[in-house]
């Protein structure tokens, strides 16, 4: 690679991490974004990271880049810090080795780890207590790691405890007019990106800062920024903020409703489980013992055509529950099949007559619309069969302009929507909706039976 479009990979990886470093909110999340950094400017073929537990003689954490799932699972258990990681943790200074396992220090790899053997090791200090470590092995071309991929961890190791690093910690937006004259501005960063001032300004919510939002050099002949771009960037995160915390506990919300949801299921099927199938094997059980304890041959025929009708009780209840736990027919046949099924079990166990119509041109919607469709169909039905009264039942599938629909509708009682306190089944309809975007339209007035319309935008 020529060395200049080599500096401008390296040059736009660390600009890219220092982005990340601002933006992403959780360490986790900053930590993956340094070691895939750290790799890619150091071309090297696995990076890791660890973090120094509180003991200061062991890792608490390990985050890999250049691993694969199946790699890891197989390797196990993360590394402690004995050997070749422990001299990092010990000594916390550079390291670099031709090869791995000939250092006396190494306790060699464990069974399934891939091969290594150029290796660059580099601590991490954040405010002058060794954090953890930066490991990179093989470098790509066959090399060992030099000086230069050295200073480079460095700089991004840098990163972290950059002056953003320390808005974050102060929790106090900040205006800088000259960044050479800034003592707390890491200069050799600033140098590569060309920055002459900045505008750093935390993101608060409730005393906790999670983020920071920096800008630099202003855009006309004075680059530097002005107390009021400070006070507009200010408003600016404080609206920021509100949006992230509330979708932070809108999603919470969220989430426990639909734990809620779930578990009230698991009860219902339990329920069944238990007073159905639980009853049914009992009764077997009970026929079972009074032909032993008979002992008459003649007595068989009759209890066998009994025992008989008990298994296929017993057989047809544990089918009716798997469909209702995820319908075969759904994965193997697709959503129209399935509902017809569905429609057909409810049909048979109910006096009402339930018909499907499909206009969708024959296509097969996406897997997750198809799964939330079924769900809110089994629900509407659910609620159609508890509460409507309803002689008719018809079932529709539609799409247009970017949008799928399913329309469930009844000829019953009909209900009045703003009026009626609303169950988990309604709740449930909506949550799922809320995951692909969609939304739930209900027509129903009293004595006009109910019309469900569940629509989702089709990406
Ligand atoms: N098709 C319908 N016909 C008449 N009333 C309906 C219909 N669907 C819903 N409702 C009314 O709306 C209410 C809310 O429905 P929802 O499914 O949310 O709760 P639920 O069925 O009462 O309880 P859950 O679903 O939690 O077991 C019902 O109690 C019922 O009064
Ligand atoms: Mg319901």
């Amino acid at each position: 690679m020529a060395t200049e479009a080599y500096d401008q990979k390296r040059l736009s990886a660390l600009l890219e991490a220092g982005i990340a470093l601002t933006s992403e909110l959780s360490l986790d999340a900053v930590l993956q974004k340094l070691v895939e950094t750290a790799g890619v400017l150091t071309r090297a073929r696995y990076a890791a990271l660890g973090v120094i537990d509180s003991s200061g003689k062991g890792l608490e954490r390990f985050l890999t880049h250049g691993i694969d799932p199946e790699t890891h699972q197989a390797i196990g258990e993360l590394p402690k810090g004995r050997g070749i990681l422990g001299v990092l943790i010990r000594e916390a200074k550079p390291l670099r080795l031709h090869n791995l396992s000939e250092d006396p220090h190494s306790v060699g790899f464990p069974p399934n780890h891939p091969p290594m053997r150029t290796f660059l090791g580099v601590p991490i200090m954040l405010r002058g207590v060794a954090f953890g470590n930066l490991y990179l092995a093989e470098k790509e071309d066959g090399t060992d790691f030099s000086a230069e991929d050295e200073e480079l961890e460095r700089l991004v190791i840098d990163l972290v405890a950059s002056k953003t690093g320390k808005v974050f910690q102060r929790k106090r937006s900040e205006r800088v007019d000259s960044v050479v004259d800034d003592p707390e501005v890491d200069q050799a960063v600033a140098r590569r990106m060309g920055a002459t001032t900045s505008l750093h300004v935390p993101l608060v919510v409730r005393e906790r800062a999670i983020g920071v939002m920096s800008a630099h050099d202003k855009l006309g002949s004075d680059p530097r920024f002005t107390e009021d771009d400070l006070r507009l960037a200010e408003a600016f995160a404080a609206r920021a903020t509100i949006a992230v915390d509330l979708s932070k506990r809108v999603t919470r919300d969220a989430l426990r409703h639909a734990v809620e949801a779930q578990e009230l299921e698991r009860r219902r099927l339990a329920r069944e489980l238990h007073d159905e199938i639980g009853q049914d094997l009992t009764s077997i059980l009970l026929t079972l013992k009074r032909i032993e304890e008979g002992k008459t041959p003649g007595d068989i025929g009759p209890a066998a055509e009994m025992l008989r009708e008990l298994v296929v009780t017993a057989l047809q209840d544990v089918r009716r529950l798997a469909v209702e736990l995820r319908p075969k027919a759904l994965d193997d046949f697709g959503l129209v099949p399935a509902l017809e099924r569905l429609g057909q079990m409810v049909q048979e166990q109910t006096e009402m007559s339930v018909e499907v119509q499909e206009r969708l041109g024959g296509e097969r919607l996406p897997a997750d619309v198809e799964t939330a469709f079924y769900r809110i169909v089994q629900e509407a039905l659910t609620n159609v069969v508890k509460h409507a009264r309803a002689g008719t039942v018809s079932i529709l599938l539609t799409h247009r302009d970017g949008s799928a629909a399913a329309v469930v509708e009844d000829d019953g009682q009909g209900f009045d929507p703003s009026a009626e306190h609303e169950g988990l089944g309604l709740l449930g309809i909506r949550e799922r909706l809320g995951l692909l975007d969609g939304r739930l339209r209900i027509e129903s007035s009293p004595g006009k039976g109910t019309t469900l319309v569940a629509e989702v935008p089709l990406r």
